[in-house]
């Protein structure tokens, strides 16, 4: 896809972070939008600013309140942006979320949570987007994994299986696709740190503290530190650059590429460098604290 001009996108997770900065940025270039979050209010508000944006080269913008991991939802909303639309050329299956906790003391219902969005949600939308891109003679599926989706964390494991998923879901389909000639193609983002709302929003088990040393409170805070290294608005325009090579795989941000050339480098022996690193780091209080197990155990009220 050389252009997006005059082109169809719909974007899921389009009322913050990185699918509001891709909402903004193409309404920029002139692609028509059809939007969704599962926040109404959040989505509508990115409605408005692409509508704004995008009044000079005559943007449509469409959105909508949806739930990614509703099957049947997310098909309608395909159908409805289809029709409303006249094609689509885009998906962009963005919306997620975070999850932290030992994966021994992981809660069934945080995972079947956290993977209903962040892996069936991708599998949703590029299932129920499939016939439409296809008719549009000139598709594109982008799948967001994450530097997660590469090298696996300590009280990641939920999240890490979802992004893996998705990496192995999407690298399967862009072989398909090449196959069989189709005139859809798939890239699987993976970002490194992007400062967005994701860990303000990300729901962290108590049980983390026992684990790390860091209460849950202390753990957000510094996870926040950790994401803030590429903003949403650099990274909608490496995604975005990203379509437009066709790449297989897009690193976003210097983080991601350097831990990339490092896990190929390393093999799995990356995870002893990370044990390593956890240690000494700001997600570790044990190091600094001597800390074992013996905290409290505060539970956000944002995080169940
Ligand atoms: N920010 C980072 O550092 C980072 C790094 C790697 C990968 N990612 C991935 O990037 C994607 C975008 O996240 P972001 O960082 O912009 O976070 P964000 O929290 O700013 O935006 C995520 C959006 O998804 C929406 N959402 C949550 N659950 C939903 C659901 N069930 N249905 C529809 N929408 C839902 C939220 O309301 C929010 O608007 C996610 O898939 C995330 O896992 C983020």
């Amino acid at each position: 896809m050389k252009t997006f001009t005059d082109k169809v996108a719909a974007i899921t997770g389009a009322g913050s972070g990185m699918g509001r900065s891709l909402a903004l940025e193409l309404a920029r270039r002139g692609t028509h939008l059809a939007l969704s979050d599962i926040d109404e209010a959040s989505v509508a508000n990115t409605a408005i600013a692409c509508r704004a944006l995008g009044v000079r080269l005559g943007v449509r913008v469409t959105s909508q309140q949806l739930d990614v991991a509703q099957r049947d939802a997310v098909f309608a909303w395909a159908r409805d942006t289809a029709a409303v639309h006249g094609k689509v050329n885009l998906v962009f299956n963005n919306a997620g979320v975070s999850l932290s906790v030992p994966a021994a003391t992981a809660r069934q219902e945080d995972f079947e949570w956290l993977m209903n969005i962040n892996f069936w949600g991708v599998v949703h939308g590029t299932q129920a987007f499939l016939p439409y891109l296809s008719a549009s003679g000139d598709g594109h599926i982008v799948n967001t994994s994450s530097l997660f989706g590469i090298i696996a964390m300590p009280t990641q494991s939920a999240y890490n299986a979802s992004k893996f998923a998705v990496r192995g879901f999407t690298e399967a389909l862009r072989m398909e696709l090449d196959l069989a000639g189709s005139p859809v193609s798939c890239t699987c983002v993976h970002p490194g740190g992007v400062a967005t709302n994701i860990v303000t929003t990300s729901r962290i088990d108590d049980s983390i503290a026992a684990f790390t040393g860091i209460d849950a409170q202390t753990h957000r805070r510094r996870a926040n530190k950790l994401i803030d290294v590429t903003s949403a608005e650099a990274a909608a325009r490496q995604i975005l650059a990203g379509v437009q090579r066709n790449a297989r795989r897009v690193l976003v941000g210097p983080d991601a590429r350097r831990v990339d050339k490092l896990a190929r480098l390393l093999g799995a022996s990356y995870q002893a460098l990370v044990v390593w690193f956890y240690r000494r780091s700001a997600m570790s209080g044990k190091r600094a604290t001597g800390a074992t197990s013996a905290h409290s155990t505060t539970t956000e009220s944002s995080t169940h």
